[in-house]
């Protein structure tokens, strides 16, 4: 299932005003949950949250336990208001890849219709995992 609408939506609500660069996510748990996140952006520039990592720590601070995430929808609007095919950042993959015990399949979206689908394991590889 896709999100385009409700990304769409989301990005309304994405507090960004150093960078102009708007960030929405959803993230999909294994029971079918939907969890909502955007960058929030501070003047203490380094204290900015990225939009995937807000998503998947409400769906963590709602009971959604580590393992369970299964999807991660990203879209991204950049200053001018176009859509911008946006990655997550190497923190955010690390996340994902925890969050989903390398499981997560990524949906970076440009439009309606164009929306690639990545694997975790392909965005990160040899994540790190374990203090053992
Ligand atoms: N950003 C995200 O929300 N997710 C990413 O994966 C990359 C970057 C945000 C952080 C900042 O508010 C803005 O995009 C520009 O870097």
């Amino acid at each position: 299932m896709h999100y385009f609408p409700e990304l769409e939506t989301l990005l309304e609500s994405s507090s960004a005003p150093y960078s102009g660069f708007n960030v929405a996510s959803i993230v999909v748990s294994r029971s079918g949950s939907v969890f909502k996140g955007v960058n929030v952006e501070s003047v203490a520039y380094p204290t900015t949250m990225c939009a995937e990592r807000t998503a998947i720590f409400s769906a963590i601070a709602q009971g959604v336990k580590t393992g369970e995430i299964v999807e991660v929808h990203i879209l991204a609007r950049n200053a001018d208001k176009d859509f911008i095919t946006a990655f997550p950042c190497g923190s955010c993959r690390q996340v994902i890849a925890e969050q989903s015990l390398n499981k997560a399949k990524v949906y970076v979206y440009r439009s309606k219709t164009d929306i690639s689908e990545h694997s975790i394991d392909e965005l990160l590889p040899n994540a790190f995992f374990s203090l053992d």
